[in-house]
């Protein structure tokens, strides 16, 4: 049923072997800078390709600072440290998100509170969050709470699924309204636009993953952007042990961290934004094939579509099948055609570690997790 379909994949990858659904793709130029950050013995967070992988990425993303850490979910953890959240407090989040999004909010002592998401965008969804902070909070002293168990919201947490932008505008201008502060979880949309502006630099930060299923990698790595120099100031002040700069002294003001990037990643990560541009043009050319080939050959359903100010970056391509029934067919038929096939994420409001958690109805999220399915995204 899927044959077209399965036959695409295999001739855009040009094997008979498995095909992963986004492996990472290297060439000389990483060994080069890898080499020479090992010939230089600073392979930890001290390093200029550090210095210069965060340049890169400040640029490529419009953002004024960005800070190099070790991982996405630490990138979560450490923004939503630096804008306030504390123990006991809620953070809005949405419960089609990888579970790092909650599990970074989880850290910091607070609770997540999901939400839906929207069916066009697959990102929270700016009515469901207006009308929960109109109807479940009150404020007080500037501050919002919510009214059954009295505690602070204190920041929201959307994610941009897949690559595909949610209406990050609309949940800004929201949450503006109610105190509280935005960290836009775009670990998955390095490279995705919306209304011509990157995805992660709407909010007080945005945290990018670089993990070796993404758009590219760093082995494990993660980075903050922000516009607020304070803010920026802060977050790189707690990710190296709160140290106060000094030549030889070692003295810190804070409880704080070690969350810098190290040197070796980071050369990776200079190698890799060289071809940033590049991946993205052939991220775009298999879109477009998975389209028309779902256009022709799938009967109902399709591939997921850009909306309206949505620019992806196809991290990773996403069918829409008619029912759970025929999801679950579709990844039985992948597995024995050696082709790696994913579901979307469990909702987090259904897993047992977080089912107890304030949640909202989930129409959206429950029709999505039924019939979405990722398929090989790689850049050949
Ligand atoms: C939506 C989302 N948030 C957070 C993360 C965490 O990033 P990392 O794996 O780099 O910790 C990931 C990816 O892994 C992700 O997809």
């Amino acid at each position: 049923m899927y044959k077209e379909l399965f036959v695409l994949i295999r001739e855009h990858y040009q094997t008979d072997g498995f095909i992963p659904l986004h492996a990472p793709c290297f060439d000389d130029l990483e060994k080069q800078y890898l080499n020479q950050c090992i010939d230089s013995t600073f392979v930890s967070s001290v390093g200029e390709f550090v210095g210069e992988f965060e340049q890169q990425v400040a640029s490529f993303t419009g953002a004024k600072h960005a800070i190099a850490v070790v991982n996405g979910t630490m990138g979560l953890f450490l923004a939503l440290k630096t804008v306030g959240v504390e123990n006991n407090d809620l953070v809005l989040t949405q419960s089609l998100t990888f579970v790092a999004t909650a599990n970074a909010i989880s850290m910091l002592g607070a609770n997540p509170v999901f939400l839906d998401v929207d069916q066009k965008t697959l990102g929270l969804c700016p009515q469901v969050l207006a009308d929960f902070l109109a109807t479940q909070t009150y404020q007080q002293s500037g501050k919002t709470y919510h009214q059954q168990t009295k505690q602070l919201i204190s920041a929201c947490v959307p994610m941009h699924t897949l690559g595909f932008a949610l209406e990050i505008d609309k949940i800004v201008a929201i949450c503006k309204q109610y105190n509280i502060k935005v960290v836009e979880d775009a670990a998955e949309s390095l490279g995705s636009f919306y209304q011509q502006q990157h995805t992660g630099t709407f909010a007080e930060f945005g945290i990018f993953s670089f993990n070796g299923n993404k758009i590219l990698t760093t082995g494990g790595g993660g980075i903050l952007v922000t516009n607020n120099d304070q803010l920026a100031k802060q977050a790189k002040h707690l990710s190296t042990t709160a140290k106060i700069p000094h030549q030889w002294l070692f003295e810190h003001d804070e409880i704080a961290y070690n969350l810098r990037m190290p040197n070796l990643n980071a050369a990776l990560g200079v190698a890799q934004m060289r071809k940033l541009d590049e991946f993205l043009i052939k991220k775009h050319q298999l879109a477009k094939k998975y389209q028309n080939c779902a256009a022709k050959s799938l009967k109902k359903g399709g591939v997921f579509k850009a909306k309206t100010g949505q620019s992806p970056n196809y991290w990773l391509n996403t069918l829409v099948l008619d029912s759970v029934e025929q999801r679950d067919l579709f990844l039985a038929q992948a597995q024995t055609q050696q082709i790696q096939a994913r579901p979307l994420w469990t909702p987090l409001h259904q897993l047992d570690i977080y089912k107890h958690e304030i949640q909202t109805l989930m129409p959206n999220t429950q029709w999505l997790f039924e019939r979405l399915v990722n398929i090989p995204s790689g850049v050949a």
